[in-house]
């Protein structure tokens, strides 16, 4: 992270809780990002990861709480997230099959308004930033999960917005694909972008992350950076610290399982 000590707090998240019907997918989620951080949310599939990034973005409204955005309550204003947050969700929808993948990224800049002046120049630099630019005429329909992947954080990338979020954006890529998505992360956030990631890849996380949530059944179950998770687990080795994967055990076999 840069210049910690001067950064400016670019989000501030308080109390925001989500319910569906009777089920409480989110409760209380307090937390504040700056500029250059990279911070990451863990924690069991189910937990609300998702769910959080959603609300962030504008995908979703919360039930109760207060988001910030550069010290504006934009709370529940979901077209203001929309245009201040760029999300990236993965999987395999969000873009059309049958299209190029630069016909893609030419559609959704025109979506969020992208000035026809810089447009094409935009769409170059992203691509070649996730190193795409040999397949832009490709249909996406041809294309590798890794590479739609990647097609994924291109779209994230074309508008720039202060805050990104990443939902598990090296999921079902390969190690060395991985590494250079991190890389590409790390160069976002060395530019001032404030980012929040998930993974379920937790090397990935200890790499890359400057402060770690850990969410279980929607609550915090603990903030901090990576020794002061490994502490709180209580995890230790004779020969080496303990990883972030096994404090994470640790602490999940503490708060009674990942799925009980
Ligand atoms: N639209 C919805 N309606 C009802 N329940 C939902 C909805 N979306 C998510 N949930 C529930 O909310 C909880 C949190 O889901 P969420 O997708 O946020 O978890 P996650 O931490 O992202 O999990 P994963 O690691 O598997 O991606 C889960 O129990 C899920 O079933
Ligand atoms: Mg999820």
């Amino acid at each position: 992270m840069n210049g910690a000590s001067n950064a400016e707090t670019v989000l501030e998240v308080q109390d925001i809780s989500k319910n569906y019907d009777q089920f409480s997918a989110l409760s209380n989620i307090t937390f504040q990002l700056q500029a250059g951080e990279i911070l990451s949310f863990i924690g069991p599939n189910g937990a609300g990861k998702t769910t959080l990034l959603k609300i962030l973005s504008g995908f979703l409204t919360s039930d109760s709480g207060t988001i910030l955005i550069h010290e504006k309550d934009l709370t529940n204003q979901l077209n203001h997230l929309n245009a201040l947050v760029s999300t990236v969700f993965g999987g395999g929808t969000g873009f059309y099959k049958s299209a190029s993948v630069q016909e893609n990224l030419n559609f959704f800049a025109n979506l969020s308004g992208l000035k026809r002046a810089v447009k094409s120049e935009r769409i170059r630099q992203v691509l070649e930033v996730v190193q795409l630019s040999d397949q832009k005429s490709k249909r996406v329909s041809k294309l590798s999960m890794g590479m739609l992947q990647r097609l994924h954080i291109a779209r994230g990338l074309l508008k720039e917005s202060p805050i990104l979020l990443l939902d598990e954006p090296t999921n079902g890529v390969d190690a060395e694909m991985s590494r250079d998505i991190r890389e590409v992360v790390r160069q976002i956030a060395q530019k001032g972008t404030a980012i929040i990631l998930t993974s379920h890849i937790l090397h990935e996380v200890s790499d890359l992350a400057d402060r770690i949530i850990l969410l279980n059944h929607g609550e915090m179950a603990f903030s901090g950076d990576l020794e002061a998770i490994v502490e709180a687990s209580g995890v230790t080795r004779i020969d080496r610290p303990a990883t972030l994967e096994e404090s994470y055990l640790g602490l999940m076999a503490k708060l009674g399982g990942a799925h009980g």
